[in-house]
């Protein structure tokens, strides 16, 4: 635990994860405090600070001191906000799936792919309802020599396809509560490396995740689904997670490259909604020669 005058620390587990206790995001943090809060963020992955109360305009403007939100694509934003997705789930709505209930890095399918994302808490199931999170610094860590040797110069397809794409999931099937396109744009494909260099901190990230992750470089879909699904298990470790559990007012950040997360609906008859602001990146570097 690492108290100052400011805010208190507590790391959530072993691999990721911090809870920040004592800061107002509602008023803007001093410098002084948005530094530490960003240092723990490059550190620990993924932070929740606890007892918040915000606007939508308060959520943005401390965004902002990250960085530039996303411009959304294919997911329906906030009238009065379009930097903000609505990600409910009603009492009375019954599905097998919610909005961020796969494996997933927010949006890996941009050129430039978000830096990180900032969720909050406005109405929180009683129980349930906790988001996972995985370390892809530590998958990278954790592999042998040889695997990170072989993946050091390999590139990865990563494409919005499986969900927004002509033919994904939301061409079929719409959530209840979130209104999602698809459209050919989906189907675009994009190349980053499978080892990203995170320019703040020289982590290096495993950059897979398992639904925008859709092949290697040159390599056809069947050939890449085993190394694929390989290293994606491996971050899904339970020793590589942590878990939010939500309370009102919370309100997490995450390192959007060195992370993936799951939504998990497990809440069936409460109704839960969040806020989210996707912050924009850089597009990423490999290990260079
Ligand atoms: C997301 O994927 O950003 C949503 C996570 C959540 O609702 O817990």
């Amino acid at each position: 635990m690492i108290k100052n005058s400011s805010i208190e620390i507590r790391p959530l587990a072993g691999a990721l994860g911090a809870e920040i206790l004592g800061a107002d995001v509602s008023q803007g943090p001093d410098e002084a405090t948005f530094e530490q809060i960003f240092a723990a963020l490059m550190e620990y992955g993924v932070l929740i600070i606890r007892d918040q109360d915000l606007t939508p305009a308060q959520q943005k403007a401390f965004c902002q001191r990250i960085g530039d939100p996303v411009p959304v694509p294919f997911v329906k934003t906030l009238d009065d906000h379009p930097e903000i997705i609505a990600i409910i789930k009603e009492a009375d709505e019954r599905t097998d799936s919610v909005f961020g209930g796969t494996w997933h890095t927010d949006f890996s399918f941009l050129p430039a792919p978000p830096k990180a994302s900032c969720l909050y808490g406005r109405e929180i199931p009683s129980f349930g309802g906790d988001t996972l999170f995985a370390s892809m610094t530590k998958a990278y860590e954790n592999l042998s020599p040889g695997m990170q040797d072989m993946l050091r110069d390999m590139k990865v397809v990563h494409s919005g396809k499986r969900s927004y794409g002509t033919t994904g999931t939301f061409a079929n099937k719409q959530l209840d509560s979130i209104a999602v396109e698809a459209t050919e744009a989906g189907d675009e494909e994009v190349l980053h490396p499978v080892v990203a260099v995170i320019p703040e901190s020289g982590k290096r990230s495993l950059f897979v995740n398992d639904i925008y992750a859709i092949r290697f470089e040159n390599m056809t879909e069947e050939e890449s689904a085993p190394l694929l699904n390989f290293l994606c298990g491996q971050a899904r470790r339970p020793e590589n997670l942590c878990r939010l559990d939500w309370q009102q007012g919370s309100l997490a950040i995450w390192d959007n490259r060195t992370t993936m997360h799951y939504a998990v609906n497990d809440y069936d008859g409460q109704r839960r909604e969040m806020h989210r602001v996707t912050i924009s990146g850089e597009p990423l570097e490999g290990i260079q020669p």
